[in-house]
């Protein structure tokens, strides 16, 4: 890891293990992109800024100003002075002008990586050999009196560059920020394909593959999450690029609300890519004196396929984002009663829940919706977060203990930013449910939202939910989210401001948390939003693991897992066993293959197990067994994508080596049976190649060469959705 900078040349250069970004200066002023790619020692590319040095050259070059500035490749784009592709930063001054230039005013190299105030960030790792280094460049705008650091993190054991930006007001009069984008970069299109996430609830992050034509292609969420249908992450390809082959531009974004990723080729082949907030509907003020930060972006690029980009997501987010104790433990395997009872329960239910949960092998109960106020329906009472004694007789602190005595942990389920219609809290406040005056209040899943810009609400929410995980001995919350912002406006913010609303409410949320983590540090915290619909590397900061989706058919599961996959390590991928026939979908499938698909997260049971057969009861007391003998391989493992069912229709396979490369699990799927079909060779990946590997069960024994490039034989399985797990051990290391 290196930070260079040639002052003599106008040359930046950052070094990552096998990435080399370079950035130059054209007539001394303007930041332009110069390479991202393989790790290159040579740093003289100012030929790449197609441009001599004077501002003279610089224009006849491009025959004049406004054609330099519409072609150029910049660093940080900006509107008004006649670049028209998208900018990354739109500013508007006190008279109304939208028009900006950045010239470049300085730089400085800062050991370590600073955080965000109030925001998830990256940061420098605690062990040797993870330490970060960040190049902060600064532009400034003189007639706005506008400062911009443009800030580039990297760490000595990653290839991913965090970028992010800040705005400084130098001047006297107010700056009006109305897009500030985390990350920008030009290039030249390489014939490239663009790959993106969308789905639905119950249908998250399926991956999309499709050509990059001429013009804006532009994915975002306006919906006050990061959401279900569109997904902050982007990447450009080359043609053909596969889990090992070809060249990968990826960015993700850290961040849980409001996003823009977006695409934009113009007519003269060149591509700007940039992420960061969503413009829409959002305004910054920045008075004199006052900065702004955005959120992080994360770019990764890699030469060698998807594979190498996503275990760098991976490694990125377990060594330096996920802040959780958790992390690196086994999570306890869980009952969540949801779909075992909906609102239908009561203390004694939940206590034969967890006697049988107990001779199963499960660790903790999980409570979920339906316990508090007169919630009986999702109807009512969201915000009264205080027991139901209809349901809850005993009380809460004594079902606690009752749930502990036969040895489960317990949990809870919260949601927090939400009041219902029905309840006290609204009754008591109903200008804290968001609404804009004179209007009636759009309704979604029978509730409003909670104004999270107000400190007073947020206050309130907070102790809310604090004073019960006080009351009792709440080892997990499931911190829930169940309908998207509208009606957007805050009674605590006037006209000029009211902009910031939908960025506030996320620091809210974050706040929220931040303050739950600090006052109960042993707390192990799962984010969920109607299932996966903010499972985003922002709600990453605070909890180590994420509802993937209320849909827990393991067939609707494999694309949704494998488009989580792409960024997100396995350990942060919520996972259940589900009732079968499946409860979003009607399909029957075998309880293996079942619980092996929740296996690649973490693990539990989501059915009302006091209705197991017998033969049922062996199967997942023998579930729990392989949890606890692969756990710590999936979760800790390097994870490789053998196969995919969403490109193959027929069967799916992924893979995980343990750091040391001495064990592998690779998980197989066939969706459906064939006849007349041979066995299939799953050529597996990431072993050792002159090690040879037992198939654990078998006296079947493989070098790891042979397994990488001739594969593995698998037969096929008689009947649609059978599925194996295959457990390699090294023989002779
Ligand atoms: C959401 C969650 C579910 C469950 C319900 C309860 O849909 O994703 O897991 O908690 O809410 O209302």
């Amino acid at each position: 890891m290196e930070i260079q900078v040639f002052e003599q040349e106008g040359i930046f250069q950052l070094n990552t293990e096998h990435t080399t970004y370079l950035m130059g200066l054209a007539d001394g002023k303007y930041l332009g992109h110069l390479y991202y790619g393989r790790r290159m020692q040579d740093h003289e590319g100012r030929y790449l800024l197609r441009a001599k040095d004077s501002a003279q050259e610089v224009y006849k070059r491009y025959r004049d100003k406004i054609n330099f500035m519409d072609s150029f490749h910049f660093e940080y784009p900006v509107s008004g002075t006649g670049d028209f592709r998208d900018p990354g930063l739109r500013v508007r001054d006190e008279g109304g002008y939208r028009v900006c230039e950045l010239h470049y005013a300085g730089y400085e190299i800062l050991d370590g990586k600073p955080a965000l105030k109030g925001m998830p960030a990256t940061f420098a790792g605690k062990q040797v050999g993870q330490a970060a280094k960040t190049l902060v460049i600064v532009l400034r705008d003189e007639v706005l009196k506008l400062k911009i650091e443009l800030r580039y993190s990297i760490f000595e054991d990653n290839d991913a560059i965090i970028r992010s930006v800040v705005a400084v007001n130098e001047g006297e009069k107010k700056l009006y920020l109305e897009r500030i984008l985390s990350a920008c970069m030009d290039m030249d299109n390489d014939g490239f394909d663009r790959i993106s996430l969308h789905g639905c609830w119950a249908r998250e992050r399926h991956i999309q593959a499709v050509k990059l034509g001429q013009g804006r292609h532009v994915i975002g969420s306006v919906r006050g999450e990061s959401s279900h249908y569109v997904h902050p992450f982007l990447a450009l390809t080359t043609a053909g690029t596969s889990q090992k082959m070809g060249e990968v531009y990826a960015m993700n974004f850290i961040y849980s609300g409001n996003f823009l990723a977006e695409a934009e080729l113009d007519h003269r082949d060149s591509v700007r890519m940039s992420m960061g907030l969503h413009p829409d509907g959002f305004e910054w003020v920045l008075a004199p004196g006052e900065r702004f930060e955005t959120p992080e972006a994360v770019l990764v690029y890699s030469a060698a396929g998807l594979g190498p980009m996503t275990r760098t997501f991976h490694s990125l987010y377990r060594n330096h984002l996920i802040r959780s104790k958790y992390l690196h433990k086994k999570r306890p395997i869980l009952i969540n009663n949801w779909e075992a009872t909906y609102f239908d329960f009561d203390d004694d239910k939940l206590v034969a829940i967890a006697e049988q949960a107990k001779k199963l092998g499960i660790e903790m109960l999980v409570m979920d919706d339906g316990w508090f106020g007169k919630r009986d329906g999702d109807e009512c009472a969201l915000g009264d977060w205080t027991v139901n004694e209809n349901k809850i007789r005993c009380g809460l602190k004594a079902l606690v203990e009752r749930v502990n005595a036969l040895g489960l942990k317990f949990g809870i389920w919260f949601e927090p930013e939400m009041v219902s219609p029905d309840s006290d809290l609204y009754r008591a406040h109903p200008d804290w449910a968001i609404q804009a005056p004179g209007r009636e209040l759009t309704m979604g899943r029978h509730q409003y939202v909670l104004d999270l810009t107000r400190q007073e609400v947020v206050d309130y929410v907070y102790e809310s939910v604090a004073s019960v995980i006080r009351s009792a001995n709440i080892e997990y919350v499931k911190w829930d989210m169940n309908r998207q912002l509208t009606d957007l406006g805050s009674f605590g913010l006037d006209a000029e401001h009211m902009g910031e609303f939908s960025h506030r409410y996320v620091l809210g949320v974050y706040q929220l948390q931040e303050r739950l983590l600090q006052e109960f540090p042993d707390l192990l915290l799962e984010n969920c939003s109607g299932g996966g619909g903010r499972f985003d590397a922002g709600m990453l900061y605070y909890s180590p693991q994420i509802w993937t989706s209320d849909d827990m058919d393991p067939i609707e599961r494999l694309s949704i897992q494998e488009g989580t996959e792409l960024m997100y390590p396995l350990s942060t991928m919520g996972a259940h066993v589900c009732v079968c026939p499946n409860h979003s979908v009607g399909r029957v499938t075998p309880m293996e293959t079942r619980a092996y698909v929740a296996l690649a997260g973490t693990f539990g049971y989501e059915l009302d197990i006091t209705k197991l057969t017998e033969e049922e009861k062996e199967k997942a007391i023998g579930f729990n067994q392989l949890y606890h003998r692969y756990n710590d391989l999936v979760r800790e493992g390097e994870y490789y994508r053998i196969a995919s069912y969403r490109e193959n229709g027929m069967y799916d396979c992924w893979q995980v080596v343990s750091q040391d490369r001495t064990e592998s699990l690779v998980t197989y799927v066939q969706v459906r049976f064939e006849t007349d079909q041979n066995s299939r060779r799953l050529k597996l990946d990431g072993l050792d190649p002159k090690t040879r590997y037992r198939l654990e069960g078998t006296q079947e024994v493989y070098s790891g060469e042979m397994l990488m490039n001739a594969g593995f034989l698998q037969e096929m399985i008689f009947g649609d959705y059978g599925s194996r797990l295959l457990h390699f051990v090294a023989e002779n290391r």
